[in-house]
């Protein structure tokens, strides 16, 4: 009689390609987590599929950062390069980008800058830019996670306008200003190097704005909507789940896989039954996808 149950195939396995050939480094706050050149990606991802996951979501970390992100769109950028030899290797596999400026530029911030302030309309061309270079190289799928205000609108439009009509949407739609994030600020390279993430991200206190959000970005075109984090904003993906019918994403971010890792080195908690434990409750509370470093892990698990 239980009524949750998890499955591999609505796992997305979350990675970090970056430049470079040879490059397999394990992020030191998140054991079993990589920064990979494209060929050692090449490798990862023919697990990833073998091992019944459908799905991954890629982050770049680029060879040069400047003022206005110009990596993040470059034809032949870490990200663009990655997904072009991803298809070619595992081309069943469904590519999803992460879409944002902060691994981009050299400040960290997911926009450009003015007189110390994120700009957020003229950031908008350049996520579509971004989306549109992402498309091209054959991403099944983008996921803007900037939180700049009409950027999945500016996106679709861009997508349309390029032939790429039938490229969905996932936005970070409910993404809150959270510690959480710390280690995979570390992985990405992407830490603000002035002031923080509050004047776009959602104040960790705050409720039905989700539900505004989340309204928001459907209205302008989002295919999926995203909670993130996901395990310390369970009410969040419920209340959505609840109010609107469309595919919930919720991201299991870094420092909730960090917690459960450091603690499981120490022999403080039984490390795989707790990660079952968060991934199932999350499940439960309405997420229909679930982005998770532990996507591999559990897997193993599932399929046993
Ligand atoms: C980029 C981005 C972040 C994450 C995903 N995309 C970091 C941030 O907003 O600072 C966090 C993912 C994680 O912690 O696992 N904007």
């Amino acid at each position: 009689m239980r009524e949750t149950s998890l499955s591999p195939d609505k796992f997305i396995y979350p990675l970090f390609v970056t430049f470079g050939s040879g490059v397999k480094k394990e992020i030191p706050s998140m054991p079993g987590c990589f920064q990979e050149s494209v060929d050692e990606v090449i490798k990862s991802v023919k697990e990833v599929y073998s091992l019944g996951i459908p799905s991954i979501l890629i982050f770049g970390i680029p060879e040069h950062k400047d003022e206005i992100g110009s990596s993040a769109y470059d034809e032949h950028g870490v990200v663009q390069n990655a997904i072009r030899a991803i298809k070619d290797a595992v081309p069943e596999l469904f590519v999803t980008t992460d879409v944002c400026m902060c691994e981009y530029t050299n400040h960290g911030h997911c926009g450009i800058i003015k007189d110390g302030d994120v700009q957020n309309d003229p950031t908008l061309e350049l996520l579509a830019k971004e989306a549109v270079s992402h498309a091209k190289a054959g991403a099944d799928m983008v996921a803007p996670s900037d939180m700049m205000d009409g950027r999945v609108e500016a996106i679709r439009l861009a997508l349309d306008e390029e032939g790429f009509s039938e490229i969905p949407i996932m936005s970070y739609a409910a993404k809150y200003a959270s510690s959480f994030y710390g280690p995979f600020r570390e992985a990405a390279e992407s830490s603000p190097q002035f002031g923080d993430r509050r004047s776009y991200q959602m104040d960790p206190a705050n409720r039905r704005e989700a539900l505004r959000e989340i309204a928001l970005d459907i209205e302008e075109g989002a295919d999926i909507v995203m909670v993130k984090p996901a395990l310390a904003y369970l009410d969040i993906i419920s209340d959505i789940k609840d109010a609107f019918d469309i595919p919930v994403a919720a991201y299991n971010v870094s420092g909730e896989y960090s917690l459960v890792k450091a603690a499981g080195r120490l022999g403080w908690i039984d490390e795989k039954r707790v990660m079952m434990e968060i991934l199932t409750s999350i499940k439960r509370a309405g997420a229909d996808l679930i982005l998770t470093y532990f996507a591999k892990e559990a897997a193993k698990i599932l399929n046993k």
